[in-house]
């Protein structure tokens, strides 16, 4: 990454950190990582996620995708995760959200996204595996470190499942639904197992809120208490994040 903004680096381990001043440069950062990742792989497979810190990632892609240097004719992608008894066209789903957000603006074929269905989620695992796996999976972290909607106390072994969701995560989340509609309390996500399967892991988190989470998940034990620690087991993951977020992550010597 070639970027000119001020950034720290920290290699721990297996793991990069690349901290920005802002968040806007940080999910600038991301998007040309995203970026980075089409242009250069022959049939890219792209892990996506939902949430309001992607929204400006998503819409650097649209912006590049108008501006003729980026396509995504040959990207496969699969969402993390999607609330179970939600219709697909319902506004508050993830897979609406995408639409809105990406899909509806760039050149992907409709049939070349996925999201977890609630019916049968191990079939999205075998599905993953058919297209040759995640090369870039994406990731954001919620405020008690889940990834996905891995909630703490996950096994590190999980595939796609059914999850009930954190109280913390449904009040997190509330304001994507209309006022009166409560979140649902269940959801399929990809497993950590099916996470730690991607090629490359790209995590971002903008904002002070994320600080303790994002501490615990590269700074303390990798443990169930704290999904996105599972990370720390993964061979080739890159942290982005503003210095909000970074604030309790230490200096690099
Ligand atoms: C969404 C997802 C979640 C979010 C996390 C952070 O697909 O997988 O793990 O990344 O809840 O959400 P925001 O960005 O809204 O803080």
């Amino acid at each position: 990454m070639t970027s000119p903004l001020a950034r720290k680096r920290q290699a721990a381990q297996h793991f990069e950190i690349i901290r920005l001043n802002a968040a806007e440069d940080a999910q600038r950062e991301a998007a040309a990582a995203i970026r980075d990742y089409i242009t250069s792989a022959r049939r890219p497979v792209l892990g996506l996620a939902t949430g309001r810190t992607m929204l400006p990632v998503y819409a650097w892609l649209c912006r590049w995708f108008d501006q003729k240097t980026l396509s995504f004719r040959d990207c496969t992608s699969f969402n993390l995760d999607e609330y179970c008894g939600l219709k697909g066209d319902d506004p508050s789903s993830f897979a609406a959200y995408m639409r809105r957000n990406l899909f509806d603006h760039v050149d992907m074929a409709s049939d070349r996204f996925n999201l977890p269905q609630e019916s049968c989620p191990a079939a999205f695992d075998d599905l993953i595996e058919q297209t040759g796996g995640i090369g870039l999976q994406l990731l954001g972290i919620g405020l008690n470190g889940h990834i996905g909607f891995n909630e703490p106390g996950t096994d590190q072994n999980s595939r796609t499942h059914l999850v009930k969701l954190a109280a913390s995560t449904r009040s997190a989340n509330a304001a994507d639904f209309p006022v009166g509609v409560s979140v649902p309390s269940h959801a399929v996500t990809m497993g950590i197992a099916t996470i730690l399967d991607a090629q490359r892991i790209l995590l971002l988190a903008t904002g002070a809120a994320k600080a303790e989470a994002l501490r615990r998940a590269f700074l303390g034990p990798v443990s169930a208490d704290c999904p996105a620690s599972y990370l720390q087991l993964h061979s080739h993951v890159t942290v982005i994040c503003d210095s909000a977020a970074a604030e309790l992550l230490e200096e690099p010597s």
